[in-house]
């Protein structure tokens, strides 16, 4: 059986290199960029024929890479791929679950449509799962999940004296639990209040036990982050040492980096998600996993040459 192909978009190379290697795989060629004018180009140059290709992109910022992902998945189809799938480290429209208020979009529904309709299966590192209780409640395509904990508990482990995890907020309880387990360590949840994109209050509640640790804040996602930078705040202020920050992807939009270290935290790290200076955990070798646990599933039923069902 053919070696399975993986394509990538303009400057994620990392991100397709270190899945041709973890897989291990070979490369298509072909070319994705803007004409003058913004509208997509996309060619694929590599026969595809009966072959499993994966689209490797991350989906920080994903407005302006929707488009010619649904180009490059139509032309390894016209190409002759077997399944195209998409492994998405970080897995974008998520946050926005539910209507809010009334006339909102559902955008992780409408998204999911569009990428559930390019693709034939979808492999992603810790989405952001909270008012769906599986990706599968979203996604018309197979799915499968890498899980972040394990490394974020071994960095940890490895580099943090005395740890104490903490989540900043109650939805992170299911991933503080989680690495804390993992780590030997015990965690707390803090409680946040959210009122605007950036404006986010934290209440601290009583660590008097833990003097002696080292709180480590673990966030799934840091896009703003108002939410680590004012844990970190209320930690201090509550007389803990500097925490350690600990995000599994680093959306860090605008001057949210600056923000977090101006807080004061003793460190900032990340996993290898999104492609950013604070990257210090390896996440993409579990994301081969999860492709490789995809592709074991059943093929789609073709018709014809090249054709996918
Ligand atoms: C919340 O739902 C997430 O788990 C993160 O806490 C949140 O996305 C962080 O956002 P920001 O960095 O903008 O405060």
């Amino acid at each position: 059986m053919s070696r399975m192909l993986v394509a990538g978009l303009p400057r994620q190379r990392r991100l397709r290199d270190g899945l041709l290697e973890a897989l291990p795989a070979d490369p298509v060629e072909g070319e994705v960029r803007h004409f003058p004018d913004g509208e997509s180009y996309v060619r694929v140059d590599t026969d595809c024929a009966g072959r499993d290709v994966v689209v490797a992109a991350t989906l920080a910022r994903p407005d302006p890479l929707l488009l010619p992902l649904v180009y490059l998945a139509r032309g390894l189809r016209d190409r002759g791929a077997r399944r195209v799938l998409l492994a998405a480290p970080y897995l974008a429209y998520l946050r926005q679950d539910t209507r809010f208020r009334p006339g909102e979009v559902v955008t992780s529904q409408v998204f999911a449509g569009l990428l559930s309709d390019a693709f034939d299966g979808l492999a992603t590192i810790d989405p952001h799962l909270h008012r769906y209780a599986a990706l599968s409640d979203v996604y018309d395509v197979p799915g499968r999940v890498a899980h972040a904990a394990p490394a974020l508990a071994r960095w940890i482990a490895g580099h943090v004296t005395r740890p104490l995890i903490v989540g900043p907020d109650s939805e992170s309880e299911q991933w503080v639990s989680d690495v804390a387990r993992r780590a030997g360590a015990p965690y707390a949840v803090l409680s946040k209040t959210r009122r605007g994109d950036r404006d986010v209050s934290i209440e601290v509640p009583g660590l008097e036990r833990y003097r002696t640790h080292t709180p480590v804040l673990v966030d799934d996602i840091v896009s703003t982050a108002r939410t680590m930078a004012v844990a970190v705040a209320g930690l201090r202020d509550a007389g803990c040492p500097a925490p350690v920050c600990v995000g599994v992807h680093a959306v860090f939009a605008g001057d949210a980096y600056e923000t977090l270290r101006r807080a004061g935290p003793a460190a900032i790290v990340t996993g290898d998600t999104i492609e950013h200076p604070s990257n210090a955990i390896p996440l993409i070798g579990g994301l081969a996993e999860a492709v490789r646990d995809l592709l074991a599933g059943p093929p789609p039923v073709t018709e014809g040459a090249g054709g996918a069902a």
